[in-house]
């Protein structure tokens, strides 16, 4: 995994989770903030603002699309991470089911799911 990714990772789970001392500690999670730019890097590709190039009619750099409800889950339920498409995506198991696609390289770090 690149650094950039590694720290794009690290932060995109920070962020959904809100767990780090320092972001309890000072204001709450912000999606433009804390969650877009991380999106941004890894899922913009396809779920961004480019409409001809979007997959699933899923698009994440708007708050009120990422949370809004969709057949099954939102993309995003702030401060529900089992009822977060995005979380069950990016920590999937199943080759089929992880985000980002296998085809874009590598995937998330996982390393901050043990503070579920
Ligand atoms: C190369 C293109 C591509 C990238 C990059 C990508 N996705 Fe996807 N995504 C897809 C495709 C295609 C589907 C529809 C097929 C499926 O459901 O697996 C999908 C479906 C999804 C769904 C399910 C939507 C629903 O309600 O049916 C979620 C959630 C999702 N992606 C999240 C993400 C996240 C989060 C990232 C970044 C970490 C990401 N994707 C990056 C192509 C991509």
């Amino acid at each position: 995994m690149r650094p950039s990714q590694m720290l794009a990772s690290v932060g995109f789970l920070v962020g959904l989770l809100g767990m780090t001392a320092a972001a309890a500690a000072e204001e709450p999670i912000d999606f433009n903030r804390d969650i877009r730019p991380i999106l941004s890097d890894n899922c913009f590709a396809c779920h961004g603002p480019n409409m001809k190039d979007r997959e699933a009619e899923l698009r994440l750099d708007v708050e009120q699309d990422a949370f809004a409800q969709r057949d099954e889950l939102p993309a995003i339920t702030p401060g529900d991470l089992t009822k977060s498409a995005v979380w069950l995506r990016i920590t999937s198991d199943d080759e089929d089911e992880r985000m980002p696609p296998k085809k874009c390289g590598e995937r998330l770090s996982r390393a901050y799911i043990l503070r579920l």
